[in-house]
C-alpha cells in the first residue's frame, strides 16, 4: 500500500528523483462553465528505462480536484486499482506504455486563490507556476516533466469570444448550441507551470514582427474593452525586447503567434506561459493620463521580461524548484540589461542596487535570509523572493564581470544550445560558463549556496617614504538562519583612485610595469592584500565601482573622502553611493539627537552635497533626481538593533526640512524651469526632467510652508499627465489640511472607475505622514472601493502601510502590527498567497525595539493560533516568530 501525507513537511534539494515515466503527449479538453469545469486528459505514458523505475507506481498531483472517470487504455480503472487522496492519485501497477484517460470536474468560479484555473472578471484564465496545473487536472505537476501539449477548449461563444492556449490555433468550430471551441498545440514540448488557457470578451491591440531568420510573427495584446490603446506602450516594448535579444544574445522567437493577455486580478506581475504570457493589468495597460514614469519603466522592463523567459525558462527549463534563480536571477538580469540599453545604463544600476539594498539585504539579514538556492522549503510559492530574483541577477552579473563579455555571451549561447528542450540545473548553467570562459569561477557556488550579504571591510595605509599604497581587504558572510559556517565567496572589487582635487589617478600595482586608471580585482579568499604605487599623497579611493558585487562595505574613508568621491567620480554608483553614506550617517546622528532631546546638528557636508547635485540637474536630470533623494527608513533600519523607527521618520523629516530652508532659493530655481504644459514623450530625457521637477517639489515641500503648499496644489490643477499628478498629490501628502483633501476629491472623481488609476489614490494615503495613519487606514479599509479580492488594491492598501509607512506601522502601541494582522487572516482565507507575502512585511520587527518587537510577537502569536491558517503564511510567520524570539 503507498501512502502519502499532507502537511508542512519540507521538500528537499537532496531528494531530487527523477519521474519515472515520460509523458510524450497529452491532450486537454476544457468544456468551460463558471461553476463546473470538465477537464478531460488524455496522456501518452512510457516507463523510462533506469533501474529505479522498473517497478515503479504511476503517481499523480491533484488537489481540489472531483474525479469523474479514470481508464487506462480505455478501460475504467476499478478503485481497487488507485489510490485517491487530497494531494493526488497513485496507480500502483502500470504497464510500460500506456494511454490514460481522466476527467475531473472543478469549480473555477470558487478559485480566489488564482491559482490553477479562476475567473476575473467574468473571464477564465490560469496560473500555474509553481504549482498550479494540479487544481486543473491529475498530473506530475514538476517542471521536469516535459510534454507536447494539444489543448481544446469549448465555451458559448458570446460570452466568450476569445479562446486562447500555448502555442498556435490549429482550428476552430461552432456547435449547433452557441458554444464554439478552439483546438491550440505547442510544438515545444514545456513543463505543465507553462500551460496556459484564457477564454473571454477582449478587444486587442495588434502588430507583428519579422524575426531575424525571417519568421513572422503575429502579435497581439488582450485588454479590456475600450482601452486597447493603452496597451501600445507595452507592444512597443514587446517589439524591442525581441529585437534586442537577436542582437545582443542571438536568441530568437520560434512560434508564429506571440500573445498577452491582461487580467485585473492577478497574484505577481507576470507570466511567461508559452506563447501565451498573462499579465497583472497594471504591467501593461498605460497612457500618459493614467501611467507614471515609473509605470512605464515597469512596463518595459517586466514586458521583456517575460519574453526573455521564453529562451531562459521555457527553452531551457528547471529540473526542480530548487533551481528557480538559474531562471529568474537569469532573465533578471537579461531585462536589467535590456532596460540599461534603451535607457540610462548609470542611472539603472543606480536603481537597481538601490532596490537590492533596499530590499534583499533586508531579507538577507533577517529571520526569512534564505540561499539563492534554498536547500528546502515548505511551500514553494513563498520563495518567489527578491533573493532568488535580485541577488540571483547578481550572481549572473558577477559571472559576467570575471569572465568578461564575450566569454559571457558565448557561455550564455553555449547554455543555451547545450541545454535546449531540457530542465537543467545551476551546475548546468556554470558548466557552460566554465567551457565558454577557461575561468573555473572557483567558489562561486557558494554565492548561490550561502545566505547572508558578504561585509567586505577594507583599510588602508599609505607609506610616505616608499609612496606605496596598501590595501586589506577581508569578506566575512554572517551568520544566517541554519547556516553558521561560511567560506569566501568570489568578489569581483572595481578600483580606481582620485587625488584631493578629484582627477583620477593612474597607478601602478607595485613591482609590476601595470599602469592603469580602474582595476578589476577578482578576490578569492578571506583576506586579499594589495599595493599600488605612484601617488605622491594617499589617494582618495573608489571601491566597487558599477556597484562590483552585491556585498555591504565598510572602508576606512573619512567623510571628507566621500565628499570629494560623491562630488568628482567618474562612477555614477559610487558618487550616488558616496552621497548615500554621508547622508546615513547624518541621518543616524540626527535620530540620536532626536531621541535625546537634544537640538540635532547637521554635518556641513551635507549641504555641500546637496548643492553638488542639483547642479548635475543641468547635465543628468535623472542622475540629479537620484543623488537628491536621502535614504529610506528601511536602509536605516539596517543599520541598527533595537531601533525606534518613529526616530528615524522624524530624523529624515527633520534633515529634509534643514536642507529644503538652506536650498530653497535654487531647489525653487530648478523647479520653476519645469513646464508641465509640455509635450508628453515617455523617452528618458523627457521622463528624467520630471523626476528632477518632483524630486524638487517633494524637498520643498518638507519646508511645510504655505508657498509650498500652494506650489503643490498648482501642480496638480496644471498637471497634465499622472506622473505631474502623482508628484503633486504626494507632496500634498505631506501637509495634509483642506488642499491635500481637495486634491484627492478630485483624483477620486476623475478616476474612480480606472482601478489601476485608483490603486494610486490608496496607496499615497496609505504611505501619508499628515493626519493621524490608523484613521486614514480604517477609512480606507472600508472604503466600497476596497475589495480583498483584488491583490492589487490590497498591496495599495496593506503594502502600501506596512511599507511606506514605518512610523504608523511600527507605532509603539503595537496597532499598525495589530491592523496589519487582521488584514493578512481576513486575506488568508481567500487566497493565502497574498497573505503570506503581507506577513513578510512583518520580518523587519526583528529589528525594532523590544517593546515593538513584544507587540509584533503578539500579533503574530494571535495569528498563528489559528488552525486554519495557511501553510503558506504559517511559514514565513513561524521563521519570522523564531526572528523575534532569538
Ligand atoms: N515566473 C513569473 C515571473 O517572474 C513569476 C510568477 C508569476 C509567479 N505568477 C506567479 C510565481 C504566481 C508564483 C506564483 O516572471
Ligand atoms: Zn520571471
Amino acid at each position: 500500500m503507498v501512502m502519502r501525507t499532507i502537511s508542512q513537511i519540507a521538500v528537499q534539494l537532496m531528494d531530487y528523483c527523477p519521474f519515472p515515466f515520460t509523458i510524450t503527449h497529452v491532450s486537454l479538453v476544457f468544456d468551460l462553465n463558471q461553476e463546473h469545469t470538465v477537464v478531460t486528459t488524455m496522456m501518452t505514458v512510457e516507463r523510462r528505462v533506469y533501474d529505479g523505475a522498473k517497478e515503479a507506481p504511476f503517481q499523480l498531483d491533484g488537489v481540489g480536484l472531483e474525479l469523474l472517470e479514470l481508464s487506462l487504455n480505455g478501460q475504467k480503472l476499478d478503485p481497487n486499482d488507485y489510490h485517491l487522496d487530497e494531494v493526488g492519485l497513485i496507480i500502483p501497477m502500470v504497464p510500460d506504455a500506456f494511454k490514460l484517460e481522466t476527467k475531473v470536474a472543478i469549480n473555477p468560479a470558487a478559485n480566489t486563490a488564482l491559482s490553477g484555473l479562476y475567473i476575473s472578471a467574468g473571464r477564465f484564465c490560469t496560473q500555474c507556476e509553481a504549482e498550479g496545473f494540479r487544481h486543473i487536472t491529475f498530473w506530475p505537476d514538476r517542471p521536469d516533466v516535459m510534454s507536447r501539449f494539444h489543448v481544446r477548449i469549448e465555451a458559448p461563444q458570446d460570452q466568450f469570444p476569445t479562446l486562447l492556449s500555448n502555442g498556435n490555433c490549429v482550428a476552430i468550430g461552432q456547435y449547433g448550441d452557441g458554444r464554439h471551441w478552439a483546438s491550440w498545440d505547442d510544438p515545444y514540448p514545456k513543463p505543465s507551470y507553462l500551460f496556459a488557457l484564457v477564454a473571454g470578451s477582449f478587444d486587442t491591440w495588434t502588430d507583428h514582427f519579422t524575426t531575424r531568420s525571417g519568421r513572422e510573427v503575429s502579435l497581439c495584446i488582450y485588454v479590456d474593452h475600450g482601452v486597447s490603446p493603452r496597451a501600445s506602450y507595452a507592444m512597443d516594448a514587446l517589439k524591442r525586447a525581441m529585437a534586442w535579444d537577436e542582437k545582443t544574445f542571438d536568441r530568437e522567437y520560434d512560434l508564429d503567434v506571440f500573445n498577452i493577455v491582461a487580467v485585473a486580478d492577478f497574484n505577481f506581475g507576470a507570466m511567461e506561459n508559452k506563447g501565451l504570457n498573462i499579465f497583472n493589468s497594471a504591467l501593461v495597460l498605460a497612457d500618459e493620463t493614467t501611467a507614471t514614469d515609473t509605470d512605464y519603466e515597469a512596463i518595459e522592463a517586466v514586458v521583456a521580461h517575460e519574453y526573455f523567459h521564453n529562451w531562459s525558462g521555457n527553452r531551457v527549463t528547471c529540473r526542480d524548484w530548487f533551481q528557480l534563480s538559474l531562471k529568474e536571477g537569469l532573465t533578471v538580469f537579461r531585462d536589467q540589461e535590456f532596460s540599461a540599453d534603451q535607457r540610462s545604463r548609470a542611472v539603472k544600476r543606480i536603481q537597481d542596487s538601490k532596490a537590492l539594498r533596499g530590499r534583499q539585504f533586508s531579507e538577507d539579514s533577517g529571520p526569512l535570509a534564505h540561499p539563492v538556492r534554498p536547500s528546502s522549503y515548505v511551500k514553494i510559492e513563498n520563495f518567489y523572493t527578491t533573493t532568488i530574483y535580485e541577488k540571483g541577477a547578481e550572481i549572473v552579473r558577477i559571472i559576467q564581470t570575471l569572465i568578461g563579455e564575450q566569454a559571457f555571451k558565448d557561455g550564455l549561447n553555449l547554455y543555451f544550445d547545450d541545454y535546449d528542450g531540457t530542465a537543467a540545473t545551476i551546475e548546468d548553467w556554470l558548466h557552460a560558463m566554465r567551457m565558454a570562459s577557461d575561468n573555473p569561477l572557483t567558489g562561486i557556488e557558494r554565492w548561490y549556496d550561502q545566505a547572508g550579504t558578504p561585509l567586505l571591510t577594507v583599510s588602508s595605509s599609505f607609506d610616505e617614504g616608499t609612496q606605496r599604497l596598501r590595501l586589506f581587504f577581508r569578506q566575512a558572510t554572517p551568520d544566517t538562519p541554519g547556516q553558521t559556517t561560511k567560506s569566501w565567496v568570489p568578489i569581483p572589487i572595481k578600483l580606481a583612485f582620485f587625488d584631493h582635487n578629484g582627477a583620477m589617478l593612474r597607478l601602478t600595482l607595485a613591482g609590476t610595469e601595470a599602469a592603469a586608471d580602474e582595476w578589476l580585482i577578482p578576490m578569492a579568499s578571506d583576506r586579499l592584500v594589495i599595493e599600488f604605487e605612484g601617488a605622491s599623497r594617499q589617494p582618495v579611493a573608489s571601491y566597487l565601482r558599477g556597484f562590483s558585487a552585491p556585498v555591504r562595505l565598510r572602508a576606512d574613508q573619512t567623510s571628507a573622502d566621500l565628499a570629494l568621491l560623491a562630488a568628482c567620480d567618474t562612477d555614477p554608483f559610487v558618487r550616488w553611493e558616496s552621497a548615500q553614506t554621508i547622508f546615513r550617517s547624518s541621518l543616524l546622528l540626527v535620530s540620536r539627537a532626536l531621541a535625546k532631546g537634544e537640538e540635532p546638528e547637521i554635518p556641513d557636508d551635507l549641504h555641500r552635497v546637496f548643492q553638488g547635485s542639483l547642479g548635475e540637474a543641468g547635465r543628468d536630470p535623472a542622475f540629479a533626481a537620484l543623488l537628491l533623494r536621502l535614504p529610506e527608513v528601511p536602509d536605516l533600519m539596517q543599520l541598527q538593533a533595537n531601533c525606534n523607527p518613529s526616530n528615524l521618520v522624524a530624523a529624515r523629516v527633520y534633515v529634509r526640512s534643514v536642507i529644503a530652508q538652506q536650498l530653497d532659493g535654487p531647489l525653487s530655481a530648478c523647479f520653476a524651469t519645469y513646464d508641465p504644459a509640455q509635450e508628453f514623450s515617455t523617452g528618458a530625457a523627457a521622463a528624467g526632467r520630471r523626476a528632477l521637477m518632483a524630486a524638487c517639489l517633494d524637498l520643498l515641500s518638507a519646508t511645510g510652508t504655505d508657498r509650498a503648499a500652494l506650489r503643490a496644489a498648482n501642480l496638480f490643477a496644471a498637471a497634465r499627465n499622472m506622473t505631474d499628478t502623482m508628484a503633486a498629490l504626494s507632496a500634498l501628502s505631506q501637509f495634509g489640511g483642506p488642499r491635500y483633501d481637495a486634491a484627492l476629491n478630485a483624483f477620486r472623481n476623475h478616476y474612480q472607475d480606472n482601478a489601476l488609476v485608483m490603486d494610486k489614490w490608496f496607496r499615497v494615503q496609505a504611505m501619508a505622514l499628515c493626519g493621524d495613519p490608523l484613521t486614514t487606514y480604517a477609512t480606507l479599509r472600508s472604503d466600497p472601493l476596497f475589495t480583498l479580492t483584488n491583490p492589487n488594491r490590497v498591496r495599495a492598501l496593506g503594502g502600501a502601510f506596512a511599507q511606506g509607512n514605518p512610523a504608523a506601522f511600527h507605532r509603539d502601541d503595537g496597532e499598525g502590527y495589530a491592523l496589519m494582522g487582521t488584514l493578512i487572516s481576513d486575506v488568508d482565507r481567500l487566497n493565502s498567497a497574498l497573505a503570506a507575502r503581507l506577513a513578510t512585511f512583518f520580518d523587519s520587527c526583528v529589528r525594532v525595539d523590544e517593546a515593538r518587537r513584544l507587540a509584533a510577537f503578539r500579533t503574530i502569536e494571535g495569528l498563528l493560533a489559528n488552525n486554519s491558517l495557511s501553510a503558506n503564511t504559517r511559514e514565513i510567520l513561524t521563521k519570522i516568530i523564531s526572528g523575534l524570539t532569538a
